[in-house]
C-alpha cells in the first residue's frame, strides 16, 4: 500500500487536534504539510456537548453545530476548512502502530504514514466494568460514554424506550451528567458509587451536599456507599437487574456506566520517557497506567514528538509539580502551546513555558458550575447552598499556608466566574475561614 508522508502528523482527531489545527494555520502551515489521522468518523468537535445538550429530548446539539472551536467562542471549522487550508483529514482510520525510532505510523488498514513532527493527541478511553470482570457486564443495553458513536447508540436506546429505569453507575462527571439528562428524557434514574458523596476528587462534603440533594429534588435516586458486581439478562442478552455488592438488586431498563478514563498511550508504551500513575494529580483515579512525561512545550522525551491534552503529564508551574489533566480547557491549551513551540522552535525562537491555571466546569438540570485551582488544603462554603432556593448561588475556596489557592461557584454570572479565577491565580492571602465564609462572592470581587 502506498506511503504517505507529511511535515507534521497529529495522531488523534478529538478536542486538541482541532484546536491544534486552528493553530497550525493561524502559525501559517502550508498546504500538504499537517495530516490529522482519527479513528472517529468525524471532523475534531467539541466533546463536552455529548453528554450534555446531545441527549436533550428536544432542541438536541447535532453536527455541524458543535465542531472545534465554537466551545470556547472561536470560528467553527467545519471539514470543508481542513480541505480550503490543504490540511489532510483522515477520518475512520485507527493507527495500530507507532514506531517512533523510524517515524511511521501504521493504520489498522495497512497504510502507512510517515512524519517529521508527531503530535499525539489520543485522548482517553473509558474503563468498563468487563475490565474488572464484572460478572454479566458484557449484556446487552450497557453503555458508556467517550466518542460520538457511543452518544448515537445512547440516543437510539432512549428513543426506543421512552420510559423506563435508569441504573446510573459511577459518581464523576459522567454519572452526575448523564443522571441529569437522562432524568430530563423521563427516565426513572437510579445513581450507584461507592464513595460517601458524588464527585469525591473535587467536591467536598459540603459542595455535593447541595448536588445530592438538589438530584433527589428532581427525582434521581442516589446510593451511595456500594458498587455494581453483576447483572443479569433476559433470554435476548439484554440487561435486567444489577446486583449491588450490599445485596441489594436494581431492576434496569438500560444501565450507564462512567467509572473513570484511562489515557491512550499503550500505542508508545517503551518508546519515550513515561510516567507511572499515582502523580499528584487530584483528576487522576486510577495508577495503573502509564503516562507521557512532557515538558512545558508538550515535547515528549524524544526529539520532534509532542504530546497534548487528556495524554500529557507535564510540569504544573503554579504548584511546581507534574500533573496531568482530563479537562477541555487544558486540551485546548497545551495543543495550541505545543504547536507554538513547534513553530518558534523552527524559527529558533523560544516561547514562554505553558503558565496553566486548572479550569474545570460542569452543566446539568439548570445548574452551572467552574472550579479554578487546586482543591487542597481547608475548604470553606459561602453563599445560598440550599437546593430548594430559586437561584442557589454558592461557593468554596480552599486555603493552603494561609492562601486562597482553589475557588468554586455554583451558578456565577460571567464575571463572578473571572473573579473567583482571578483568586485562584492569584492566590491572595486569607485571613480566616470565618472571615471567607462570611465574604463570600465579595472577598473574590476585591481582589
Ligand atoms: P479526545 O478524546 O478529545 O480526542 C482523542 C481522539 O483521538 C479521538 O478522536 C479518538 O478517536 C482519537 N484516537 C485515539 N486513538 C487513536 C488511534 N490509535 N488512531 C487514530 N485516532 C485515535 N471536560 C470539561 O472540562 N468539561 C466538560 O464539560 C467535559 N465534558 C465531557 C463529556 C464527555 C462525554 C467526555 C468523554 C469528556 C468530557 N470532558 C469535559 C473532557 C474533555 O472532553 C477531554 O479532556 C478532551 O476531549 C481531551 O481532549 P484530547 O484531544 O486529549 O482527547
Ligand atoms: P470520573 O473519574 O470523574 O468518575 C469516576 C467515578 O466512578 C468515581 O467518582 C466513582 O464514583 C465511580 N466508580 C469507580 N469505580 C466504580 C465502581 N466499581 N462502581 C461504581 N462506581 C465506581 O470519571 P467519569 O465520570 O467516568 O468521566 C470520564 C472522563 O470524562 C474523565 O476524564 C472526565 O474528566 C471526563 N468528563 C469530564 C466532564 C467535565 O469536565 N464536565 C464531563 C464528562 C466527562
Amino acid at each position: 500500500m502506498a506511503e504517505k508522508s507529511f511535515k507534521y502528523v497529529i495522531i488523534g482527531g478529538g478536542v486538541s487536534a482541532g484546536y491544534a489545527a486552528r493553530e497550525f494555520v493561524k502559525q501559517g502551515v502550508q498546504p500538504g504539510e499537517l495530516a490529522i489521522i482519527s479513528k472517529e468518523a468525524v471532523a475534531p468537535y467539541e466533546r463536552p456537548a455529548l453528554s450534555k445538550a446531545y441527549l436533550f429530548p428536544e432542541g438536541a446539539a447535532r453536527l455541524p453545530g458543535f465542531h472545534v472551536c465554537v466551545g470556547s467562542g472561536g470560528e467553527r471549522l467545519l471539514p470543508e476548512w481542513y480541505a480550503e487550508k490543504g490540511i489532510s483529514l483522515l477520518l475512520n482510520t485507527e493507527i495500530v502502530k507507532a514506531d517512533l525510532a523510524s517515524k511511521t505510523l501504521t493504520s489498522a488498514a495497512g497504510e502507512t504514514f510517515k512524519y517529521n513532527i508527531l503530535i499525539i493527541a489520543t485522548g482517553s478511553t473509558v474503563l468498563k466494568l468487563t475490565d474488572f470482570g464484572v460478572q454479566g457486564a458484557d449484556s446487552k443495553n450497557i453503555f458508556y460514554l467517550r466518542e460520538i458513536d457511543d452518544a448515537d447508540k445512547l440516543v437510539e436506546i432512549i428513543k426506543a424506550k421512552k420510559t423506563g429505569t435508569a441504573i446510573v453507575v459511577g459518581g464523576g462527571y459522567i454519572g452526575l451528567e448523564l443522571s441529569a439528562v437522562l432524568k430530563i428524557n423521563n427516565f426513572d434514574v437510579k445513581m450507584v458509587y461507592p464513595e460517601p458523596w458524588c464527585m469525591p476528587r473535587l467536591f467536598t462534603a459540603d459542595i455535593a451536599a447541595f448536588y445530592e440533594s438538589y438530584y433527589a429534588k428532581k427525582g434521581v435516586n442516589i446510593i451511595k456507599g456500594t458498587v455494581a458486581v453483576g447483572f443479569t439478562s433476559n433470554d435476548d442478552g439484554e440487561v435486567k437487574e444489577v446486583k449491588l455488592k450490599d445485596g441489594r438488586v436494581l431492576e434496569a431498563d438500560i444501565v450507564v456506566v462512567g467509572v473513570g478514563a484511562r489515557p491512550l498511550t499503550t500505542l508508545f508504551k517503551g518508546q519515550v520517557e513515561e510516567e507511572k500513575g499515582g502523580i499528584k494529580n487530584s483528576q487522576i483515579s486510577h495508577g495503573l497506567f502509564s503516562l507521557l512525561q512532557t515538558d512545558e512545550f508538550f515535547k515528549t522525551s524524544l526529539p520532534d514528538v509532542y504530546a497534548v491534552g487528556d495524554v500529557a503529564t507535564f510540569p504544573m508551574k503554579m504548584y511546581g509539580d507534574i500533573r496531568r489533566v482530563e479537562h477541555v480547557d487544558h486540551s485546548r491549551k497545551s495543543a495550541e502551546q505545543a504547536v507554538k513551540a513547534i513553530f518558534a522552535s523552527e524559527q529558533g525562537k523560544t516561547i514562554e513555558a505553558y503558565d496553566y491555571l486548572p479550569y474545570f466546569y460542569s452543566r446539568s438540570f439548570d445548574l452551572s458550575w467552574q472550579f479554578y485551582g487546586d482543591n487542597v488544603g481547608d475548604a470553606v462554603i459561602f453563599g445560598d447552598h440550599d437546593p430548594a432556593s430559586a437561584k442557589p448561588k454558592f461557593g468554596s475556596y480552599w486555603i493552603k499556608d494561609g492562601k486562597v489557592v482553589g475557588a468554586f461557584l455554583e451558578g456565577g454570572a460571567p464575571e463572578e466566574n473571572q473573579a473567583i479565577a482571578k483568586v485562584a491565580k492569584l492566590q491572595p492571602a486569607a485571613s480566616s475561614l470565618d472571615v471567607l465564609a462570611k465574604e463570600g462572592l465579595e472577598f473574590a470581587s476585591k481582589i
